[in-house]
């Protein structure tokens, strides 16, 4: 046991709590979004008590399917349908009320019982307003064809707001209402001056807030210290990241990218969660690379193999029903996003979409006017332009949706995984062969074996 010398010299050892080895696992986003972090944080909530959210905000949307029955979570943890989870919406997420409600309505008319008792909010968060909404929209507008086709949910805005300190956030709202009613002045008259088009009735949304800082207010609480005492109890915190890593503000696309921190990083300052917290960090990767919205996207297919992962994978936005730019896996990202992250294994999903093609690539390398680069380019403009060097491996031809265990997968499809896995030097511990929550196959805590 270490010791602390006191100010008055008396030497006393360092208390060391019995619960300081009870660690936070994350599922972090490892390519573009939509991976299917929803699924796996429904899987991973079984053995959880609480499941967070820390940044982004109803820009994400979470698919998760129980029985047939699927679930869309925009805002709210997707452990919520977990009854025995508490959910956390921390500091580091901007939260739209009426969005927040709308989805709360929805889920509970598909089943979704005793929210209430089960559904805390930080005080710290930042309220997303309509009028950040309409600003979305005006600047991607203004954009033209620079445009970066955001979901228009206010996120870029609102954060803007936080990062230049007009925001609002959710603890002003159920504080002091005349406070709250200042600042929501203050950010609306900012906002017509700059953009006069704005259609904003200031006295009918301060009526409107009103009444949601009556109905917030028993679920608001300080997440920071909730979340540390929980932890010290021995309660198993899940944190479910939003987004991905490569529309992370820092390390994503740029400008190709939403305006949170979606790797690691985002998860610490979003909740108040020291490093040396986290245990698991779960990467979650989807077995071919899809993308919404624009920006680059090297391994992108705009063939007919594009169109069959695209049709195969319903890969439609749960968001905003945009149809997903689809690609090969390109493993070039997932290793840049691996050094980002550290993620201590991957979960595959999606395995089951290649299911019919006769040959599959995966990107394992760039290069860059004829050069093999060793570097992810921070710069649009090169990565538009890098060469994708690809491996191809053989395709398995037959429906793995059934497949439960490792030695039931064909031996193909084994193959694919373990180039993943030998390529990245990080455990596949899970591969996802359909999307309900049964659907999976947990290889164990060890690599798959070779
Ligand atoms: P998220 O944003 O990362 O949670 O992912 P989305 O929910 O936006 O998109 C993933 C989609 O794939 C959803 O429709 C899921 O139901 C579905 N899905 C997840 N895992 C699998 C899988 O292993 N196989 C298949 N076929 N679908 C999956
Ligand atoms: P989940 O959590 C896929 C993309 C948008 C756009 C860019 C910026 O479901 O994986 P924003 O509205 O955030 O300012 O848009 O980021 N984007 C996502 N794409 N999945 C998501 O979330 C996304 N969240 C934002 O399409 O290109
Ligand atoms: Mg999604």
């Amino acid at each position: 046991m270490s010791s602390q010398t006191m100010l008055n010299g008396e030497v006393t050892p360092v208390k060391k709590s019995r619960k300081d080895s009870n660690k936070v696992t994350v599922v972090l986003g490892a390519q573009w979004g939509d991976e299917g972090k929803g699924k796996v944080v429904d899987l991973l909530a079984v053995d959880s008590d609480i499941v967070c959210r820390c940044q982004g905000g109803n820009n994400a949307g979470h698919t998760v399917v129980v029985d047939g029955r699927e679930f869309d979570f925009h805002l709210l943890p997707s452990g919520i349908i977990n009854q025995k989870c508490t959910s956390v919406i921390g500091n580091g997420v901007v939260i739209h009320l009426p969005g927040l409600f709308e989805e709360l309505k929805k889920n509970e008319a598909k089943g979704m019982s005793d929210w209430q008792r089960r559904l805390i909010i930080s005080d710290r968060a930042h309220l997303v307003f309509d009028i950040h909404q309409q600003v979305d929209g005006l600047q991607e507008a203004e954009k033209g064809k620079n445009s970066l086709g955001t979901t228009k949910k206010g996120i870029g805005p609102t954060y803007s707001s936080k990062a230049t300190r007009n925001g609002v956030r959710i603890g002003d709202l159920i504080g002091d209402f005349e406070l709250f009613e200042e600042k929501f002045r203050t950010l609306t008259t900012n906002y017509t001056k700059i953009f006069p088009d704005i259609q904003v009735d200031t006295e009918a949304e301060l009526q409107r807030y009103r009444k949601y800082a009556e109905e917030i207010k028993p679920l608001v609480k300080d997440t920071v210290s909730y979340l540390h005492s929980e932890i010290l109890n021995g309660k198993k915190v899940l944190v479910e990241g939003a987004n991905a890593a490569m529309l992370d503000i820092d390390f994503g696309t740029y400008p190709y990218v939403t305006s949170s921190n979606c790797s690691i990083g985002g998860v610490c300052t979003g909740l108040g969660l020291p490093p040396k917290v986290i245990g698991s960090v779960l990467g979650v990767v989807k077995a071919y690379t899809t993308r919404v919205g624009d920006g680059p996207f090297p391994t992108e297919l705009s063939d007919e193999t594009g169109r069959l992962l695209q049709e195969r994978g319903h890969e439609v936005g749960v968001t905003t029903k945009r149809v997903r730019r689809c690609g090969w896996l390109d493993l070039v990202v997932v290793r840049y996003t691996a050094m980002v992250n550290g993620y201590t294994s991957i979960c595959l999903t999606k395995l089951d979409i290649l299911d019919t093609l006769d040959s599959i690539k995966v990107g394992v390398g760039y290069k860059l006017n004829g050069k093999k680069i060793d570097y992810f380019p921070s710069s649009i403009k090169e990565l538009s332009n890098v060469e994708v060097e690809y491996i191809t491996l053989p395709g398995w031809n037959s429906s793995i949706e059934a497949v439960r265990t490792w030695t039931e997968l064909p031996e193909n499809a084994k193959a694919y995984v373990l180039s993943i896995q030998n390529f990245l030097q990080i455990p596949v511990r899970y591969i996802g062969v359909g999307p309900g929550r049964d659907s999976i196959i947990d290889a164990g805590e060890c690599s798959c074996p070779e």
